[in-house]
């Protein structure tokens, strides 16, 4: 698809966020089955649900313009969770892999905050209120699971397994 307008920009975007998401919901489980801490776990396991939520509402989005049509690989997605994953096979200590699936996650909503926040700016400057609302919503929830993520990291789950480890050293 040609990019001439903003709409067409606004369609790209959705369509990347839609490949991202879908590649996100792919890999999630198997992050979830190298976590070791319970919590990362557990708050892994919560965004593969709003994953699957940011997904259906793209999914409404495309049922008001219809950019699938043409879906293309998000490159971009598909690079930072190659990535990750082959640093995560590469660790063999369950904390330091703790830490590494903490980076890569984040580095996933980082992309995803700056894909929505994007998109929901072209969606006000658009006037397409209704999926501007989804669109933030998910915004939202992205910036969360950072924040989340952030505090898990520097919280005292990670930090003690890394402190015991480096102690052990
Ligand atoms: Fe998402
Ligand atoms: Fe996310």
């Amino acid at each position: 698809m040609p990019v001439i307008t903003l709409h067409d920009l606004f369609m790209q975007e959705l369509q990347d966020l839609h490949s991202a998401e879908s590649q996100i919901i792919e890999a999630l489980p198997k992050m979830i089955e190298m976590a070791d801490d319970e919590k990362l776990q557990a708050a892994l396991e919560d965004h593969l649900e709003a994953t699957q939520q940011h997904l259906d509402r793209l999914n409404e989005i495309d049922a008001m313009f219809g950019f699938l049509g043409s879906e293309k690989i998000c490159e971009g997605m598909r690079g930072i969770i190659q990535d990750g994953e082959r640093t995560l096979t590469e660790i063999t200590d369950a904390a330091t892999r703790d830490a590494a699936i903490i980076a890569a996650g984040q580095k996933v909503e980082h992309y995803e905050i700056a894909g929505y926040g994007t998109a929901a700016a072209y969606a006000k400057q658009l006037n397409h209120d209704e999926a501007g609302d989804l669109l933030k919503k998910t915004l939202d929830e992205e910036k969360k699971t950072d924040s989340d993520l952030s505090s898990l990291a520097e919280g005292n789950l990670l930090a003690t397994g890394l402190n015991e480890m480096a102690a052990e050293e």
